[in-house]
């Protein structure tokens, strides 16, 4: 094939796949393949650059830094909305649009979707190919930011399907909270301050001058509007705008929905506001707008928001309090974490009386002292944090902490390795330490020793009935019984579960070993390739080296526990003491191959790694929003809006028992 073609093939091939991959969560090529492509293409385009494309994804970081950003103005302004607090205003709001409307008492048609926390922005495509991107800046002049937005893979860089002349899509640009906390994780480790939330994250990102630093940032994007249009003529109503949007390429927010009359979007709003803390991403609130583009039109703007939309925003997830003492905790590889004690205060409908403070760095650049005034938030299921400390608060009783130089388990002096930000318990038979990995070897995603919690744990090292994990093996109902508050039923439950727990699979087994850096889906990997635990100990470096996915650092790890007697000999009285370790297969392929599944709701017979996996081992995908692609909807316990969207759509619903019919389990 001509090398033009070729490479113009080569751009639409791997659009497409980036479009699978980061708009539609569906990819349907593994890495290494995409990698093969991306290589192909950037080696023709060297030889024969006169053919590159503007839309090739070699192009999306290359520019040069700039030395500033030019002012843009708005083509159409850029406005805000005006906020409901509670139910009562969003009625208020009804009432006010069915006046403007004379429509008194009739059930007007709204939508309803996300407000995405993140930096709003307005994209520009001229015959298809993204032009201009602008930050909102005061909703009449911004920032064009073209180069940076370029770099963010959910963003089209040319449209799909037969484009117009000109059409703005406006959007918000935002992380997703793992995205969020992987990034700050990865920065307090390299000594850099952490960003406070992930909308700070994404509009630090989207102001840096040189754009490398931005394709670096795993940002992405989701579209609530169009801006101004030139040759295409809109549907009559946003839902079918958005739709529009969506097929030119853009996500959008995976909730909307058409709401007929107000009582059905407050119904919405509070079914929103429980399922928050599940969605993957940051919300503060829905945005509900008239649909009818005529009726908006009819109702028009006020200075600065218009008439015929407001953002109904949830319950803050920021509280003030009292930072009554710091206590320093030891993790199951030694890093000493500290933690705030705070004075118990409600953030979201739930009590909030410990944050963590990450590690000493943070206390020090946040100036964080005992007795100060701060703000916490909590974000879903994320651990809360400390964001800023109230210093005009200050009465000079505040007292500056002092990191501990010994371990406050065991009296090891601590160490701190130059490349990191913790200090560590280099003290392998820590108290604290064994504690910890005891509680790791039996939690879900490993060994899954029901009933042994943290308290049932604390309590077998205190009367020393165990000291190490192998001794879990070994326990006797006796011993057992004579603890305080443990029953004859208790004992025998926990010798029950700990009997279940003989037969793990290797990937579990591995997992459950908490060897740094190897969490389940490493663990995963690694049992894959060595299928048995012999293989498993045999491991040499440049095997492990040779493992997609697998890094030097996590690879230095696995050979430090391979290369300790004290882990060998641990793995070695696990199985003398009946530990049956299931090689692991390979992929099962066939099965699922090709198909997408959405879980929604509890299960009560796997959790939802399991799940995961079994669907993975088959090789199936499971993807976190349902769209037209998804083939199956796992209805469990109290599902969110996943299944009315899934009915919407005319997708296949499956209970868990048919679920597991599918799996074969
Ligand atoms: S519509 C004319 N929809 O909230 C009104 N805005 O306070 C246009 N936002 O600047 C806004 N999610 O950045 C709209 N689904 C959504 C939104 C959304 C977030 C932001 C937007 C705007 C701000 C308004």
């Amino acid at each position: 094939m001509e090398p033009k073609s070729r490479i113009a093939e080569l751009v639409a091939q791997l659009n497409e796949h980036c479009y699978r991959y980061y708009v539609l969560s569906q990819p349907s090529i593994s890495d290494a393949e995409y990698d093969r492509l991306y290589r192909e293409l950037e080696r023709l385009e060297q030889a024969y650059p006169q053919y590159v494309p503007d839309d090739s994804p070699t192009k999306r970081v290359g520019a040069m830094p700039s030395t500033e950003f030019r002012t843009v103005r708005h083509r159409i302004p850029m406005l805000s909305l005006q906020n409901a607090m509670n139910e009562e205003e969003l009625r208020d709001f009804n009432a006010q649009v069915e006046r403007g409307l004379e429509r008194k008492g009739e059930a007007i048609e709204y939508t309803v979707e996300h407000k995405f926390d993140g930096v709003a922005v307005s994209l520009a495509y001229e015959h298809g190919h993204l032009v201009l991107g602008v930050t909102r800046g005061d909703g009449y002049n911004g920032e064009d930011i073209t180069q940076n937005i370029r770099t963010i893979r959910a963003i089209p860089l040319a449209l799909r399907g037969q484009a117009p002349l000109l059409l703005e899509v406006r959007g918000e640009v935002m992380f997703r909270v793992s995205d969020f906390e992987k990034l700050n994780r990865e920065r307090v480790a390299a000594g850099e301050e952490a960003f406070a939330n992930p909308r700070n994250a994404a509009s630090g990102s989207l102001r840096q001058l040189d754009p490398s630093i931005t394709s670096k940032r795993p940002l992405t994007f989701f579209a609530y509007g169009i801006g101004a249009v030139e040759g295409l003529r809109l549907p009559d109503n946003h839902f079918d705008c958005m739709k529009l949007v969506s097929r030119f390429g853009f996500p959008i927010s995976p909730s909307l929905t058409v709401c007929k009359g107000v009582e059905e979007v407050v119904q919405a709003y509070h079914r929103h506001e429980s399922a928050r803390s599940t969605l993957p991403f940051e919300v503060d609130g829905m945005v509900v707008k008239v649909n009818h583009l005529a009726m908006q039109e009819q109702l028009g703007f006020r200075q600065r928001s218009p008439r015929w939309a407001i953002a109904a925003k949830f319950e803050a997830i920021e509280a003030t309090t009292t930072l009554l003492d710091i206590e320093v905790q030891v993790g199951r590889t030694g890093a000493l974490t500290p933690v705030a004690h705070l004075s118990p205060v409600q953030i979201g409908g739930v009590t909030v009386s410990r944050a963590t403070l990450h590690n000493e760095d943070e206390i020090r650049r946040k100036d964080i002292r005992i007795g100060d005034t701060v703000t916490v938030t909590r974000q879903g299921d994320v651990i809360p944090g400390v964001v800023a400390v109230m210093t005009h608060l200050r009465d000079g009783s505040e007292k500056i902490f002092h990191f501990p130089t010994h371990c406050p388990e065991c009296g090891s002096a601590v160490v701190r390795n130059v490349d990191e930000a913790a200090y560590r318990c280099p003290n392998s038979r820590c108290p604290a330490r064994i504690e910890q990995r005891i509680l790791h070897f039996a939690s879900r995603g490993g060994m899954d020793i029901e009933g042994l919690g943290d308290k049932l744990v604390a309590l077998l090292l205190e009367h020393k009935v165990i000291q190490d994990i192998p001794a879990l093996y070994h326990l006797e109902a006796e011993a057992l019984e004579a603890l305080p508050r443990m029953g004859k039923l208790s004992a025998h439950n926990l010798l029950e579960s700990i009997d279940r727990s003989k037969q793990p699979s290797l990937d579990r087994f591995l997992y459950a070993l908490g060897i740094r850096h190897v969490g389940e889906r490493t663990a995963l990997i690694l049992a894959r390739h060595c299928r048995t635990l012999e293989h498993f100990m045999r491991l040499s470096e440049s095997e492990l080296l040779g493992i997609a996915e697998i890094g030097p650092e996590t690879a230095a790890a696995i050979m430090d526990f391979l290369a300790n007697p004290a882990e060998v000999r641990m793995v070695q009285e696990l199985v003398s003491a009946g530990i049956r370790v299931q090689p692991v297969h390979a992929p099962q392929t066939g099965g699922l191959t090709g198909k997408t599944f959405v879980l929604t709701g509890g299960l009560a017979t796997m959790s939802r790694q399991e799940a995961e996996r079994l669907i993975d081992e088959r090789g199936g995908k499971t993807s976190s929003s349902v769209s037209k692609k998804t083939s199956y909807v796992v209805v469990g316990a109290e599902p969110g809006t996943k299944l009315a969207k899934a009915q919407e759509l005319g997708i296949t619903i499956l209970s868990e028992e048919q679920f597991r019919e599918l799996l074969g389990v």
